[in-house]
């Protein structure tokens, strides 16, 4: 129930980016759109809400424990740059590994996947993100999910 109501969101989402981009102006000089990392807010927001992005973490019955060995301002500078990056910031560079390598061999599930994307959405509502940016981030992170999930693991969540 809950991955069907994920997906109706995504569809929901992908959307209403879609009917939201405006139409281009071409006769007069319009300044460049802001970026979906500029929309949020920009660096402190966005530090802000990994912060919140780790506590949801580990608070999240169903993620803690694969968190639990992880340094936590690794995991946090690590996740700040893929969001910034990811979200069109400027002057930020993602150093980790790709998604595929970080979580390779993780076995991580379609329940894990969609628990980790409820605690991001949730961190970005907490710090007030818009409806259209929260809809965009969960694009972002729907486009990584082939990446992250091992397809063969049958959770009780998909069997029940
Ligand atoms: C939803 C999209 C996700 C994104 C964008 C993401 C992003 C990242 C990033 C940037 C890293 C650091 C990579 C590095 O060390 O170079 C990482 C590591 C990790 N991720 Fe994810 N992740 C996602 C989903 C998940 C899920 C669903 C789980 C499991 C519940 C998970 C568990 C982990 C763990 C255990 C690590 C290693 C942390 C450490 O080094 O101690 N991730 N992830």
């Amino acid at each position: 129930m809950k991955n069907i109501s994920l997906i109706s969101l995504l569809f929901a989402a992908i959307l209403m980016v879609a009917c939201s981009s405006e139409t281009p102006d071409s006769s007069s000089s319009t300044p460049a759109a802001k970026s979906l990392y500029e929309r949020i807010g920009g660096r402190e927001k966005v530090k802000a809400i990994v912060e919140d992005i780790w506590n949801n973490h580990a608070k999240n019955p169903i993620v803690k424990d694969r968190f639990a060995g992880s340094d936590p301002s690794y995991v946090k500078k690590r996740v700040f740059e893929i969001f910034a990056a990811a979200t069109g910031a400027t002057d930020v560079e993602y150093k980790g590994m790709d998604m595929k390598s970080a979580h390779k061999g993780m076995n991580i599930n379609e329940m894990e996947f969609n628990a980790v994307v409820d605690d991001v959405l949730a961190a970005c509502e907490m710090h007030k993100v818009a409806q259209q940016e929260r809809n965009e981030v969960l694009a972002i992170l729907w486009s990584v999910r082939k990446d992250i999930v091992n397809p063969h693991i049958i959770t009780d969540t998909l069997v029940n």
